[in-house]
């Protein structure tokens, strides 16, 4: 063993005390180690001749070798043999779950040590940037389905440490739908296409979902988050992550403390609506994944923090519920969230397959100073990701995937397999051995050698639920109080919406039961939208699994009376952070507008951190009455009001004129309203709001006081005001009272869909 550590103790020293000096790039400079390992893998064929896959030029690549220009093809062409066979083995079957994603790369920073609590190498060292890459996935759709549908969203990590690549595989909700990893096929058999029609693709929407969330009462408080605005986000930079399960931080010392893991973006969060979110999903299925690309091309990086809620050992049991329990949060006002670091991404992918469809995540792949615990979903993923990467990616060796490959070296004694690209030299691959010293050898504690942290166990094999595990409702019911009303009614629309694509009517009661057992007026609201009543008693004993010693009090579901039944934490309306910097508005334009009304807004937009993008009649160049030339970004046919986030229409008699010639622009305009956005105008711009059957405001200068409509600014003198006033109702993300209107009256708010002839010019 001396012999060993002496080896090791001569490679050089990197920062700080740490003492891991084969660590390649330790101390990451200004460069992103990770990025130039990538480069050795790159290909660029700019100037280059087209070749084989065995370098030999090609001179045509238009036809295939013949006998005679009308003759037969000849099999002797290795070209065509090569490049169709290629072609025919291009795909990989995708992800089981999961398979829509984005990824990108970047770096977190830990703000300072946290050394107290964990020895993990990349959260000592505040000047260090370890290197990420970042996946986003929808779950339940296929490769090519929508950005937009209802759907948790993943929010997986790999972070290239010094030590070895740490995988943080979250998601934008805290907590999962089951507790035990042996119910997931379950679940995705139910959430997926019905089998044998396969239909309804990435939509939860369906009987066999809600037959199966229906008799699964822990369910229940996942169901709230899906069925809010989380699961629509406005885009990946405005949702959180959490890390779901219970961790453990352990430290130099051997001291073991629990944790969550959460990522705060910095921008808050903001969803769409549910309705816009399936338009969405026709005129721009790429919403999210386009959002993630342009925002790093345009280098507003996305940014979130790394949060942790630490939990002392000896406070395992002080909760009511229990922490290894995947469908229960530790609410933040009991345990505040410590925001320890920053993740920035910086730089898209350069090809989506060999990066993002080839990254392999593993909650198994963890560095010295994390560990697991036994939470009984943890425990199964940590058998899943593996298996199912041996299939998708081939075999093996898919660890030597560029992407996959850590930047940390690798050096061991596994061999061999499919497509196998290190040359591994030397006589040996066992240990121990001893014709080359024992090499590898096992790396000691202090030489970062990872060790399982040495829980005590001491438990008869038994397969049974912990009663700890049984509460299924007091959570549901506290993130359902802690709902603003515009989000509990979202949360009411969203199950009318699932529960009415039921065709079974006894799923649909079984909802109802359950949802009652949640909040008594959400399941008679959701009731009213069904044309039916809720049961009075809920199905008991449900989600069978039969206590070993048969004691009918050991059947779930049971409620606890909770410690806490809000928690503001969860109201995404407590959590807006800035809603104007890198919003997209749409400013609708024709020929002839009023140019310092579009100048000046646009400035002021920019100074704000936003972007103005022109919508008008026709694309090319359109000119204003005093002569500004502007790009129109896109037509009214090419565009749609649910892709930005705000409307300006500035002004110019003309401008409006041509716009009033297109059902579109009306269309656009009220769109946006009815979708709460902001909305705004400049003089003759103000036909436009009226036209499309807009309450407008009398004129006012921007600030939008008194008994004016809120979010809808419109202004007739100094733009400069109008703009503040605009930027200021953007702020607010939408304007959900006119939803409220709606809801109340039961009527839509406005006038009609038509275009007024008065207002057509
Ligand atoms: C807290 C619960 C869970 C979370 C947060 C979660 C998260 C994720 C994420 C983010 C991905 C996508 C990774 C990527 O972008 O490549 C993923 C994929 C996957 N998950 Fe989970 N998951 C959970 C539960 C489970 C369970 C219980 C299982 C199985 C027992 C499972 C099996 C899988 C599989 C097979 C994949 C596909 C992996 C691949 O092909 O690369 N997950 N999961």
């Amino acid at each position: 063993m001396s012999t060993r550590k002496n080896n090791k103790s001569k490679k050089p020293a990197t920062n700080g005390s740490r003492t891991n000096g084969s660590r390649r790039n330790a101390g990451y400079g200004a460069l992103n180690p990770k990025s130039e390992d990538l480069a050795k893998n790159m290909e660029e064929s700019a100037g280059e001749f087209l070749t084989s896959d065995q370098g030999i030029r090609i001179n045509d690549n238009q036809n295939s070798l013949k006998a005679g220009n009308r003759g037969p093809s000849l099999l002797e062409d290795f070209l065509l043999r090569e490049k169709i066979t290629h072609f025919d083995h291009e795909r990989i079957p995708e992800r089981v779950v999961h398979a829509r994603g984005s990824g990108a790369h970047g770096y977190f920073q830990v703000y300072e040590s946290m050394a107290q609590y964990t020895k993990a190498a990349f959260l000592q060292d505040p000047s260090i940037r370890t290197p990420v890459f970042v996946r986003f996935s929808t779950v339940a759709g296929s490769r090519g389905s929508t950005d937009l549908a209802r759907d948790v969203r993943g929010f997986a990590v790999k972070f290239y440490t010094q030590d070895g690549n740490f995988d943080l595989v979250g998601n934008n909700i805290p907590v999962f739908f089951i507790q035990d990893a042996i119910k997931f096929p379950d679940l995705v058999h139910a959430v997926k296409p019905e089998p044998h029609n396969e239909i309804p693709q990435a939509a939860s929407a369906h009987d066999t979902f809600w037959d199966f969330i229906s008799l699964m009462p822990e369910s229940m408080h996942m169901i709230m988050w899906v069925m809010s605005d989380r699961a629509i986000p406005r885009s990946f930079r405005m949702m959180e992550g959490f890390g779901v399960h219970t961790f453990r931080l352990i430290n130099d010392a051997g001291k073991a403390r629990f944790v969550k893991f959460h990522w705060k973006p910095l921008l808050g969060l903001h969803a769409v609506v549910w309705d816009e979110a399936q338009k969405i999903s026709g005129k721009d299925p790429d919403f999210h994944r386009r959002d993630l690309w342009e925002a790093i091309e345009n280098g507003d990086y996305p940014e979130w923090e790394l949060g942790v809620q630490i939990v002392e050992e000896k406070d395992e049991f002080k909760f009511d519920f229990d922490l290894l329990d995947a469908t229960k949060i530790i609410p933040e006002e009991l345990v505040p969230v410590q925001r320890i670091g920053k993740l920035t991404l910086n730089r898209n992918p350069d090809n989506f397959f060999a990066e993002t469809e080839q990254v392999a995540f593993h909650l198994g792949n963890i560095v010295p100073g994390i560990d697991f615990t036994n939470d009984p979903l943890l425990q199964g993923r940590l058998f899943s990701y593996l298996d199912t990467q041996l299939t998708r990616l081939g075999g093996p060796n898919f660890h030597e995937i560029p992407i996959n490959r850590p930047v940390a070296p690798v050096h061991n004694n596994n061999r061999d397999g499919f497509m196998r690209q290190t040359i591994n030299r030397g006589q040996t691959s066992y240990d121990p051995n001893s014709l080359r010293g024992g090499c590898p050898f096992q790396a000691g504690m202090d030489m970062s050698g990872f060790t399982s942290y040495a829980e005590r166990i001491d438990a008869r094999k038994i397969r049974e639920r912990s009663p700890s595990f049984f509460d299924h409702f007091s959570q549901a019911t506290m993130f359902f109080n802690s709902q603003s009303e515009v989000e509990q009614n979202h949360i009411v629309k969203a199950l009318r919406f699932e529960l009415g694509k039921v065709e079974t009517l006894p799923i649909r009661e079984r909802m109802l039961a359950l949802l009652a057992q949640v909040d008594k007026t959400l399941a008679n609201k959701v009731a009213d939208g069904l044309g039916i009543s809720v049961p009075t008693k809920l199905d008991r004993p449900m989600n069978m699994s039969i206590p070993a010693d048969g004691d009918p009090k050991k059947f779930q579901p049971k409620r606890v009376k909770a410690e806490m039944d809000v928690s503001p934490a969860l109201s995404m309306a407590n959590n807006l952070g800035d809603a104007v910097k890198t919003r997209k508005v749409a400013f609708l334009v024709g020929d002839g507008f009023d140019d310092t009304s579009l100048l000046e807004m646009k400035q002021a937009l920019l100074t704000a951190g936003a972007k103005a993008m022109t919508v008008a009649p026709h694309l090319g160049v359109l000119m204003g009455q005093d002569g500004e030339l502007v790009k129109a970004d896109f037509s009214l046919l090419t565009a749609s009001s649910v892709l930005f986030d705000a409307v300006y229409v500035p002004g110019g008699q003309a401008s409006i004129a041509s716009l009033l010639q297109e059902n579109e622009s009306t269309n656009f305009v009220l769109e946006a309203y009815r979708h709460c956005k902001t909305i705004g105008a400049a003089g003759a711009g103000a036909e436009l709001l009226r036209a499309a059957g807009l309450p407008l405001p009398a004129i006012t200068d921007g600030s939008n006081g008194g008994d004016t409509e809120p979010g809808v600014v419109v202004g007739d003198g100094d733009i400069k005001t109008l703009a503040a006033g605009f930027i200021e109702a953007m702020s607010l993300h939408r304007h959900w009272g006119r939803e409220s209107t709606e809801t109340q009256t039961g009527e839509q708010p406005l006038m009609n869909n038509r275009v007024s002839e008065e207002a057509r010019v």
